[in-house]
């Protein structure tokens, strides 16, 4: 630990004038739910939560059968109930929710939807967003170039983009040979990416990928980044929703414990960072379990339209089941199900489970600053 930091410069979305400029980032399944993102936003940043299958985990929770509309409607209620800014993740690949999640994020009143693990490429679309800024994760310039030309025929220009690198948790949007290519790295794809929020009418950039102290966010900020998005370190706070021993296995993890799985990988595709002794992983590894689908979040529609694909369905030789290995993580059906533990590169850096106060208090540069 060493001394105070400086102040960050507030962040503004959609005229919305954001005290903090840290966004912590959306993580299903159930990582981030209200307790989470409401105490972020009470700190003065943006708390987000993720959509990941939010229908089982307000159900379980309220006690209520509710729908995918409902259940995030509800959510996003209570996560701006004790104010602040919060809104919500909502992944592309969750294809069968995708427009319901909007719609309910919308009408709850949402400052932000931030959508990626895809192209977003029909959001503006779906309902008119009102106050609910949107906001696109993307990987490279160009990804972005082309959800702006296509946002611009409907009409529209994100808020905002998130600008994620390869050292972030979850789904990364890089091919699997190209996670480790320096000029992949956040601080050479920022310059681009830049550029093309300029160009389509300068919006703010919100960097995402192994930030990690007080320090890295100033120096983000100072290449001219406008905010930050944060998650593994929220993942590691007592207000998460991650189970007692996906949280354990954070702090235990070592640097050489946190692989990128690929094949086997996530049914949606896409490289997907991980603590290899995750226990969904290493059945994966083993061919020990036997396929199941019976959760269907991930499930693409096949020739005649109905949605029935997905990878892990038939065999999990290539790809595990990550709906019930993220919902066991988050504490869903532990007993049935064994758990997949997501995280940042850095994870291995954190050693203690801390309120969110004080996370923010450091991040901030309020109180004392971690220098590991
Ligand atoms: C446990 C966990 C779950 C995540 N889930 C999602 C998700 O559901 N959707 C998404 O777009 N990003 C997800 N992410 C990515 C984060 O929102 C964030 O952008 C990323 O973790 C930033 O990198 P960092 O962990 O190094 O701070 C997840 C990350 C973690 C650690
Ligand atoms: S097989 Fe598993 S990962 Fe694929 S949709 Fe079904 S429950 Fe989800």
């Amino acid at each position: 630990m060493s001394g105070l930091g400086s102040p960050l410069p507030q962040l503004t979305i959609k005229g919305k004038r954001i005290s903090v400029p840290i966004v912590q980032g959306g993580m299903g399944v159930g990582v981030s739910l209200h307790p989470l993102a409401s105490a972020v936003a009470r700190e003065g940043g943006v708390g987000i939560i993720s959509s990941a299958c939010l229908d089982r985990l307000v159900s379980r929770r309220t006690g209520k059968r509710l729908t995918t509309y409902e259940a995030t409607y509800d959510e996003v209620s209570l996560s701006k109930a004790a104010g602040g800014y919060a809104g919500i993740n909502i992944m592309v690949a969750l294809v069968k929710d995708y427009e319901n999640s909007v719609k309910g994020a919308i009408d709850a009143g949402a400052d932000v939807i931030i959508s990626g693990a895809g192209l977003p490429l029909g959001l503006p679309a779906i309902q008119p967003p009102k106050d609910t800024a949107l906001i696109p994760i993307v990987s490279s310039a160009r990804a972005l170039e082309i959800i702006c030309k296509k946002w611009e025929r409907l009409g529209y220009r994100p808020d905002a983009t998130v600008l994620e690198g390869p050292l972030a948790g979850g789904h990364l949007g890089f091919k699997i040979d190209s996670i480790d290519l320096e000029s992949n790295r956040l601080d050479r794809l920022l310059p681009p990416v830049k550029d093309m929020a300029m160009k389509y009418g300068d919006f703010p950039i919100i960097v995402a990928g192994g930030i990690y102290t007080h320090g890295d966010i100033a120096r983000f900020l100072k290449m001219g980044a406008d905010g930050v998005q944060m998650g593994t370190r929220f993942l590691a706070t007592e207000e998460s929703s991650a189970s007692p021993a996906y949280k354990r296995a954070v702090i235990d993890a070592k640097e050489e414990d946190i692989i990128v799985a690929h094949d086997p990988g996530s049914p949606c595709g896409l490289p997907f960072r991980i603590i290899k002794h995750s226990p969904m992983y290493v059945s994966a590894l083993r061919r020990a379990r036997a396929p199941k689908c019976d959760k269907g979040y991930v499930l693409l529609k096949d020739a005649d339209g109905n949605f029935s694909r997905c990878i892990a369905r038939e065999s999990n030789e290539h790809a595990f089941c990550i709906c019930n290995g993220l919902l066991s993580s988050a504490g869903y059906n532990p007993e049935k199900e064994e758990p997949l533990y997501t995280v940042g590169t850095n994870a291995f850096r954190v050693d203690r489970i801390v309120p969110v106060k004080a996370l923010m208090d450091e991040l901030t540069g309020k109180a004392a600053l971690c220098t590991s």
